[in-house]
């Protein structure tokens, strides 16, 4: 696949809606990061709804990869612009769970195992 990519000079978007939901957090992943080491520019949207089991919070990321840093004001522009067109204030309860879960050393460590 990444060998058609940059054949064909595609702009790929990854979604990984299930990682540690396979063969474990990590390797779920190796995937998308090998695309992210190769790739110049990507998307990557990683939703939480599956793995911290919280669907109707909304919550997860858009990581958009640039090959140059001086693209990040344009690219942070555009995401802004299509976040307020499409829900400009979105609630941050699953947010702020997620955050207080990854932050937390022991809550971390319990939602890796239980994940497991
Ligand atoms: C492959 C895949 N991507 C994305 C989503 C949507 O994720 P979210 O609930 O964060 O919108 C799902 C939901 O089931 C999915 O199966």
């Amino acid at each position: 696949m990444i060998d058609l990519i940059l054949d064909k000079a595609c702009f790929p978007m990854i979604d990984i809606a299930y990682q540690g939901f396979g063969d474990g957090l990590e390797e779920d992943a190796a995937p998308t990061r090998l695309v992210a080491s190769q790739v110049p520019e990507l998307l990557i949207a990683a939703s939480c709804s599956k793995n911290f089991g919280i669907y109707r919070e909304r919550t997860g990321l858009l990581m958009a990869i640039s090959k140059d840093a001086a693209d990040t004001p344009v690219t942070q522009g555009n995401l802004n612009h299509l976040n307020r067109q499409n829900f400009s204030f979105p609630p941050d309860h699953g947010a702020r769970v997620v955050t207080k879960i990854l932050t937390d050393p022991e809550l971390k460590a319990d939602w890796m195992a239980e994940l497991e």
